[in-house]
């Protein structure tokens, strides 16, 4: 027997992938897999993918027969100033990794077919949860998030939807939308993906400079010196809040937004912490010209 007989890989072979523009068609095909008794996964993006994203993915394929991945740049969700024209697009590099995390299928609506002239009458506001943190800094930003959600799940119909924890406003947002409006979706909230140094894997992070990128990793820093405080027993998140901001102070390149420590469930700022309780810690930054978010979970000792 000659060797091209024998296998010479044992990697999977990948499936071919649907790339779906036009919001009908989705609907159409989702609608299709459910007849024939298969499950949904349902994994919405803006693009740009990275491991973060793939994570995401991945789990999605692992628990879902087919894997829809949405790539759409909302332009509801980013206020005047931002970077919706900058924002970074690579489809052809987004399938590659889309398709080999498992992906099935690809959404990439233009901008006409989500939001007719960029504009949506309609807008879907979380009262509460969207207003402090990311909310007080980028007014309207939830309601751009929370309205192009509702869309997209009710295009896709009933699912599972993968969210990351990295954006964990985001997801408490869309948890509690989904529960406001019995929406048939579950959400299914995964674990924030880093780099070696701890920075979280952002689509953000591609406008950093060399040095800024290196700088960035003071995000993460600043939320172990938070957690090694709760760890050393401080039980004022005041005191938490200041060891944060001290650490992100000490980086030249970065400037603070925010550093809080809150309840994970209302996200409402803490005064004092209890023993046994789960406090989530959140920062904010400026590097450079680039805002960067992060987060962890601490159960305080
Ligand atoms: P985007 O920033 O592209 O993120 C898509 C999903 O990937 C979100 O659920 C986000 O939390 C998750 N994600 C991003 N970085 C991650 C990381 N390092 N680890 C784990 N998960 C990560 O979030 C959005 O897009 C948009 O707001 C969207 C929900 C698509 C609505 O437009």
């Amino acid at each position: 027997m000659s060797d091209d007989r024998l296998p010479v890989t044992t990697a999977p072979i990948p499936v071919p992938i649907a790339v779906i523009d036009r919001a009908e068609a989705l609907r159409k095909d989702l609608d299709r897999e459910r007849a024939a008794g298969r499950t949904v996964g349902l994994v919405p993006t803006m693009g740009s993918l990275h491991a973060g994203h793939s994570a995401l993915i991945r789990r999605a394929a692992s628990e879902c027969d087919v894997v829809a991945v949405t790539i759409f740049v909302n332009p509801l969700q980013f206020g005047l100033g931002e970077d919706l024209a900058d924002y970074p697009r690579d489809l052809a590099g987004d399938l590659e990794i889309a398709g080999e995390a498992g992906a099935t299928v690809v959404f990439a609506p233009p901008t006409d077919e989500m939001f007719p002239g960029g504009r949506s009458a309609t807008t879907v506001t979380v009262g509460g949860l969207s207003e402090g943190l990311e909310g007080a800094s980028r007014p309207g930003h939830f309601d751009g998030v929370a309205t192009v959600v509702a869309r997209l799940f009710n295009l896709a119909g009933p699912c599972r939807a993968y969210f990351g924890e990295k954006d964990f406003q985001q997801l408490a947002v869309v948890r509690r939308m989904v529960a406001d409006l019995g929406v048939p979706v579950q959400v299914v909230g995964c674990r924030t993906v880093r780099d070696t140094d701890g920075l979280a894997w952002s689509s953000r992070n591609r406008y950093l400079t060399g040095k800024e990128r290196a700088a960035a990793a003071v995000l993460f820093r600043a939320l172990e010196a938070g957690a090694d405080a709760l760890g050393g027993r401080q039980r004022q998140a005041g005191e938490v809040r200041r060891v944060m901001a001290a650490t992100v102070a000490a980086e030249p390149l970065a400037l603070l937004d925010y550093a809080d420590v809150v309840d994970p469930d209302f996200l409402a700022p803490l005064d004092l912490v209890g023993p046994g309780s789960e406090v989530r810690l959140l920062v904010a930054a400026w590097v450079g010209g680039t805002r960067l978010i992060d987060n962890v979970a601490v159960t305080v000792p």
